[in-house]
């Protein structure tokens, strides 16, 4: 659980080579894991990163009565024997995503309790979206001992205005409108990939849903979803994001498989036009050996925009690159703690308020043994991306953070030549 990562710094040099797998996105699995709830039958998740919220989203599903069998990259999930329908206290206050459950719970049960979701500390992440869209669709709600408890006969279609674009809300409400009674149009969703493979999934089992993918979805009620083939989890686009500007930053030549390119479009737009030199292929990014990377300004945009996964790794990035470049987190109020690691190995960052930095470069990091923090998964990344930066031996603290989201991140940075070393 507190593992630690001792890493040997490149001092900025190019010296990476070498062939990186991408996984499946933890973003998408941990939501059909949860729409299982919506199934009479077994279902099957295959390309599964085996990382620790899949994991604990696997523990949350075993604790609600539901068989859940890993093996490698697949998972099979059976819920037919959920025997109650309150979250895991401990786990569910650790995890942001267990707040996805509450929809199929809701919706397949008539009752959810539930405690406040906690997660990566990159905001206040509140969950009024979900409660308001809850109560529009019927459900009582109560919140008593620390704990929401919802009850609703039957959910009925509504019609939803999300205040603000929400990832898990979107998905979360979705899912509750297919076993709700009626229609149920949401207006404002989130458009990322994720949701629309969700959709996609939930449409071949039998679930009527239109427009996933777009601002408006309009989803007809009906009955329990039967799974005749496996869900297949697209790439992880974070995961190829934060490889592409490693290479970009440390690679001699850095071949990024099994991605897919089309999903980060406005990254490599950026990186593109900041000096990065790179050929794209349907399901491959293969980067060169890149000079005089220029800086740029980033405004972290919902999907298609530039996605706050990935503003950590560009802040490293802007550290290394020629100019000055600053840097506005327009979703998360709180995710500039990683940059006290940087500052700490000398880069010229200067705050202007909690949404806002300036980042000058390039300059050359260093650590003398340096403690590198790893506040969150993406915080975490950029520690690491740190560390091999750097000239000098660093630790990176809370490897739990990255383990999250990060499939043996060690252990496939090591065999495209870096020096990374896990103490337990
Ligand atoms: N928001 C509210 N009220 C709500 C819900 C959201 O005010 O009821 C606000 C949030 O505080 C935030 C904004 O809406 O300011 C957008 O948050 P969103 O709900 O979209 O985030 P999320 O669904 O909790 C997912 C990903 C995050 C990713 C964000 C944004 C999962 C499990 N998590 O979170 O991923 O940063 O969307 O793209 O899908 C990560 O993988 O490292 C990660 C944090």
């Amino acid at each position: 659980m507190n593992d630690k990562f001792l890493i040997k710094g490149l001092v900025c040099q190019k010296k990476l080579e070498g062939t990186i797998t991408v996984g499946g996105a933890k973003n998408a699995v941990l939501k059909i894991m949860a729409g299982a709830i919506l199934f009479k039958n077994t279902l099957t998740i295959q390309n599964m990163p085996f990382v620790e919220d899949v994991k604990r989203m696997g523990e949350l599903l075993t604790k609600l009565g539901a068989t859940v069998n890993f093996s490698k990259n697949e998972v099979t999930i059976n819920t037919e024997k959920i025997n109650t329908q309150s979250l895991d206290n401990k786990i569910a206050t650790a995890m942001r995503s267990s707040v996805v459950l509450t929809g199929p719970l809701l919706a397949r049960y008539g009752k959810v309790v539930f405690p406040t979701p906690g997660g990566c500390t990159i905001g206040l992440r509140p969950i009024d979206l979900f409660i308001k869209a809850y109560e529009k669709m019927g459900a009582n709600i109560e919140y008593k001992d620390d704990a929401y408890i919802m009850t609703s006969q039957k959910l009925k279609g509504a019609e939803i205005f999300f205040d603000i674009q929400t990832v898990t809300g979107t998905e979360t409400i979705m899912m509750a409108a297919v076993l709700a009674e009626g229609t149920t149009i949401l207006k404002n969703c989130a458009m990322e990939p994720e949701i629309q493979s969700l959709a996609t999934y939930l449409i071949s089992c039998g679930a009527d849903i239109q427009g996933a993918g777009t601002s408006t979805i309009t989803i007809q009620g009906g009955g329990l979803l039967e799974s005749k083939q496996p869900y297949i989890t697209i790439s992880d686009r974070i995961e190829t994001g934060s490889f592409v500007i490693l290479g970009a930053l440390l690679a001699k030549k850095l071949r990024i498989e099994k991605c897919d390119p089309s999903l980060i479009e406005s990254l490599i737009s950026l990186l593109k036009e900041s000096g990065v030199n790179m050929n794209i292929g349907k399901d491959y990014i293969e980067i060169l050996e890149s000079k005089n990377l220029k800086s740029f300004n980033v405004r972290t945009h919902e999907y298609p925009g530039i996605p706050t996964d990935l503003q950590p790794q560009l802040v490293t990035y802007l550290t290394q690159s020629e100019g000055e470049g600053t840097v506005f987190e327009t979703i998360f109020e709180g995710r500039f703690k990683f940059i006290d690691n940087l500052k700490k190995l000398g880069a010229d960052i200067t705050v202007m308020n909690s949404r806002e930095i300036i980042v000058k470069g390039p300059h050359l990091l260093k650590s003398n043994s340096e403690l590198l923090e790893s506040y969150d998964l993406r915080g975490g990344f950029s520690a690491v991306l740190s560390g091999l930066l750097a000239q000098g031996e660093s630790t990176v603290h809370n490897v739990y953070y990255i383990d999250r989201g990060y499939e043996s991140l060690e252990t496939r940075l090591c065999a495209i030549g870096a020096d990374i070393k896990r103490i337990q």
